[in-house]
């Protein structure tokens, strides 16, 4: 067993132990809701100020030019592709994470005719997106449970909304497996991976990813509403088209004709002006994700889940873990079942451990890697475990009221 001695020892010999000061976290609080919101990085904060202050305050609509601002997209777009396994001109900062799901669903049916697929029970965004797609566009839409995901790949469907990882559970797909699937059957994926970026090492070319989409305020921590990117894979590129054309998607936006061209390469994909401190906030945490090794922050993921998987068999041993004890088959967070899920996670909070709660009976704690400690997790499962012990979930106090994140 495992002595809070040993964990100190851990945190003191870990090699990502230092990117904890790189971020603004309240004392007395364990945050493991990173998988959400991401926290705040101090670079951040200067960075807008910045911005704010110089950029826009002083320079004015100069910035454009002068200070980067119309290359951003595809700047930090560049940026993310390194986090991701693709090249740099196959992913662009845009919109938001549905917004971009849209784009590419209708993109992708373009390429031939047949039904569009999503997941039911996955975040249901994607599956609203789908089934609106496909109503627009004339298609059939068929929503599947997650486990069954591989089977809907068949010769009718022309395009599949899948999520890389699940949001509740924090179950994996195969990716390459799937991708293997697709091309059998010429259905195009289009990936969601708002819960893999920054969380789980990914490989978009070995895996045989066409194209995605992604989250920018969850792993990469970008700030709140921070724009999504989206992946086209280049051979994809010239042939399907975004259902938005805007002047940011022209080939030549500032010529300001009259007729639409698309521009040649991701660009395309690009719809109106993007939101420039959203977008310069995302790239701030890019450029702190890029400082660590993905793979060492998948290592301590494991060992984060790991301490709190065993530290909770030891001190709850009546919660359910519902996440896969397979480090191969999960993400970043561990999920629990428990039938007052909500009351628990409002009682943690109110002690200073935040995570979340997530329908019907998930308490989901997020696993940051560049930011929590190992003793983080033995004294977040220290506090659930004497909230559990004092029942102090029964409190009317955390029993009522709605659930608004
Ligand atoms: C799998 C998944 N997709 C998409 C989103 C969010 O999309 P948007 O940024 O458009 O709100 C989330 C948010 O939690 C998510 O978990």
């Amino acid at each position: 067993m495992t002595t809070l001695d040993e964990v100190r020892g851990w945190d003191a010999a870990d090699p990502l132990g230092a990117f904890r000061a790189r971020f603004r976290l309240p004392e007395g609080v364990i945050y493991l809701d990173g998988n959400s919101l991401g926290a705040l990085p101090h670079a951040t904060a200067a960075r807008m100020r910045d911005a704010i202050e110089r950029e826009w305050g002083d320079a004015l609509v100069r910035s454009w030019n002068d200070a980067g601002w119309v290359e951003a997209p595809a700047r930090v777009g560049a940026k993310i592709a390194r986090l991701i396994g693709a090249e740099a001109d196959e992913v662009i900062v845009a919109n938001s994470t549905t917004v971009d799901l849209f784009k590419l669903a209708i993109a992708a049916a373009g390429l031939r005719d047949g039904a569009i697929v999503a997941e039911r029970d996955n975040f249901p965004t994607d599956s609203y997106v789908g089934s609106a797609a496909a109503a627009l566009i004339g298609r059939a839409f068929r929503a599947v449970p997650a486990g069954e995901s591989a089977r809907a790949l068949t010769a009718d469907v022309a395009v599949a909304i899948l999520t890389h990882v699940d949001y509740r559970t924090a179950v994996r797909h195969d990716m390459a497996a799937l991708n293997g699937a697709a091309r059998a059957s010429d259905t195009k994926i289009v990936w969601d991976l708002s819960h893999s970026v920054g969380a789980v090492p990914l490989d978009l070319h070995r895996d045989g990813v066409e194209l995605a989409v992604g989250c920018g305020y969850k792993y990469l921590n970008g700030g709140p509403g921070a724009p999504a990117f989206l992946y086209v894979a280049r051979h994809l590129q010239s042939r399907i088209a975004s259902p938005i054309a805007g002047w940011w998607s022209h080939a030549a936006p500032f010529d300001f004709a009259a007729d639409y061209r698309a521009a040649p390469g991701i660009a395309r994909f690009a719809a109106g002006t993007p939101p420039m401190l959203g977008l310069l906030a995302l790239e701030s945490g890019v450029d702190l994700m890029l400082e660590a090794d993905p793979h060492m922050l998948w290592a301590k993921s494991i060992r984060l889940y790991d301490l709190f998987a065993e530290r909770l068999a030891q001190r709850c041993p009546d919660l359910a873990i519902v996440s896969p004890a397979d480090a191969g088959r999960r993400g970043s967070h561990i999920s629990i079942a428990h039938p007052n899920a909500l009351a628990i996670v409002r009682a943690l909070t109110a002690r200073g451990v935040i995570g979340d709660f997530r329908t019907p009976d998930i308490a989901r704690f997020g696993l940051t890697p560049l930011y929590l400690s190992f003793t983080d997790i033995w004294n977040a499962v220290e506090t659930l475990a004497d909230v559990m012990d004092r029942a102090e979930w029964r409190d009317p106090r955390f029993s009522q009221g709605g659930v608004v994140t």
